[in-house]
């Protein structure tokens, strides 16, 4: 584990290590390769927590695919959603009988998957499936899953491999605890 960047002094803690995201992601990608063999998917990046997941997830899948992305948002600054959710970009093109894979980083109160299932399934897709990296069912408010998911997580804060707390630490290669210092502040 490369820990030397200076981002991690502010990690209480490496929940996931990059060797560990790389078999999870590697997997799943396994998985979506047979489950979308002769179905040319439509992969969906939701903006921006879910960038880095997507770029090693689509290397990993052995089949013709396409790529759009989409961007909501929920939290704000802090670590707590707001309930909200708002439309800041959407999809370049029609999903008009697409089979669509909706990719995220968490899954934490589940506001956020609903909206996205509602929005696109109503658009006339083939099929609406949401795969997440991570998957936080303790904080659950809606009573809904992801079709995939490669991480089960407690209720802890996690940042890192494109998760933020107030736009920093995307860019950690591992996925590690915030220590309470840095939101207490
Ligand atoms: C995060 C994450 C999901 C959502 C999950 O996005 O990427 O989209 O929150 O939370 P929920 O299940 O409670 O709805 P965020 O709004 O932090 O934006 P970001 O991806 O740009 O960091």
């Amino acid at each position: 584990m490369d820990n030397k960047m200076k981002l991690y002094q502010d990690l209480d803690h490496v929940l996931l290590t990059a060797e560990e995201i790389k078999a999870g992601v590697e997997k799943l990608g396994k998985q979506l390769t047979e489950d979308y063999a002769g179905k040319n998917p439509l992969f969906i990046c939701i903006l921006r927590g879910s960038i880095v997941f997507f770029a090693d997830l689509i290397r990993s899948i052995d089949l013709p695919l396409q790529i759009d992305t989409m961007a909501v948002s929920s939290y704000g600054s802090g670590t707590e959603t707001s309930g909200m959710i708002k439309m800041e970009k959407d999809l370049r093109e029609s999903i008009k009988d697409r089979h669509v894979i909706i990719v995220e980083d968490i899954v934490d109160t589940g506001r956020t998957l609903s909206y996205l299932k509602g929005d696109l399934a109503s658009r006339g897709a083939a099929s609406v499936k949401l795969v997440t990296l991570l998957d936080k069912p303790s904080r659950r408010q809606i009573d809904i899953e992801a079709d995939y998911a490669c991480f089960t997580i407690p209720d802890a804060f996690v940042v890192g491999y494109g998760l933020d707390y107030d736009e920093k630490y995307r860019n950690l290669p591992d996925i590690g605890v915030l220590h309470p210092r840095i939101y207490n502040k």
